[in-house]
């Protein structure tokens, strides 16, 4: 092409900085909305799975330490796909299990293990003497201390408003739940709060597919975090 000669087809887009701008952006916002519009019309990731409940007045409380003291940047709440996860963790995570997650608590870093299954694996005091101090129960923890959150009170005041915004987003409170979420968390401390959150974490999917695990004994010793020969067979 001589200097002279105007460029024609692509040659114009790729010698004109502007246009190549503008086209980019529109196929890329093309791209991006054929990928994400259906998510939100898809059932599979909009319809809470069987048996998902809300979080309860004192759950939602324990989310929001988890979230304050940072939990997150050190678990991830999501079990891929993978053998090696749940091998190690337990059935992997669906959509459906985080429909009532605002914001979601997925997290990008595992500094320690994943937390969506577990839920039901430990007992409420095992969770409390790991808080207090990780290094009681687990001598190589790199886990900070929580003592804190044995004596700090869980502040009610916030959350007949934040389950009111949760159920116009879609939260199934009924009027009776959201009245008495004062009365329910009154007197209870972080501690209390953080640890019924970890209890449910996952366990509605773990519930679900421990059924057909009964008649599979192979997929059963996945949800309790034991790594057996045996399940490679899921
Ligand atoms: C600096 C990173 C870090 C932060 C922050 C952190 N953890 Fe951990 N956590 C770990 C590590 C590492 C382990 C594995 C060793 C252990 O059990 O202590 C762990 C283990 C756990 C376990 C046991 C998991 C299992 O399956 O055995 C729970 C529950 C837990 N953390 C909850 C929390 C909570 C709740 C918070 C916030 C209050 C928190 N962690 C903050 C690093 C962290």
């Amino acid at each position: 092409m001589s200097n002279n000669e105007k460029p024609v087809g692509h040659a114009r887009i790729e010698t004109n900085n502007f246009l190549m701008i503008v086209l980019i952006t529109l196929v890329v916002a093309v791209g991006g909305l054929v990928e994400i519009v259906p998510l939100f019309f898809q059932k599979s990731t909009t319809q809470p799975i069987e048996g998902l409940k809300p979080y309860s007045a004192l759950q939602l409380a324990g989310r929001d330490v988890y979230v304050s003291e940072g939990c997150y940047n050190c678990h991830s709440q999501m079990v891929r796909p993978f053998q090696a996860e749940t091998l190690r963790y337990g059935p992997y995570s669906v959509a459906g299990e985080y429909v009532y997650d605002r914001p979601f608590q997925w997290g990008s870093k595992r500094t320690g293990p994943d937390l969506h299954r577990v839920g039901g694996r430990y007992s409420d005091e095992w969770h409390r003497i790991h808080l207090m101090n990780p290094r009681d129960l687990v001598p190589e923890s790199n886990m900070p201390a929580y003592p804190w959150l044995a004596t700090k009170v869980v502040d009610e005041t916030q959350l007949p408003k934040r389950m009111e915004v949760l159920r116009t987003l879609g939260a199934p409170y009924t009027d009776e739940e959201i009245a008495g979420s004062m009365e329910a968390v009154k007197g209870k401390t972080e501690m209390e709060a953080v640890i019924a959150y970890l209890q449910v974490l996952g366990i509605h999917r773990s519930a679900l597919t421990s059924a057909p695990a009964a008649q599979a004994p192979a997929e059963s010793d996945t949800s309790v975090a034991q790594v057996k020969p045996a399940a490679a067979a899921q």
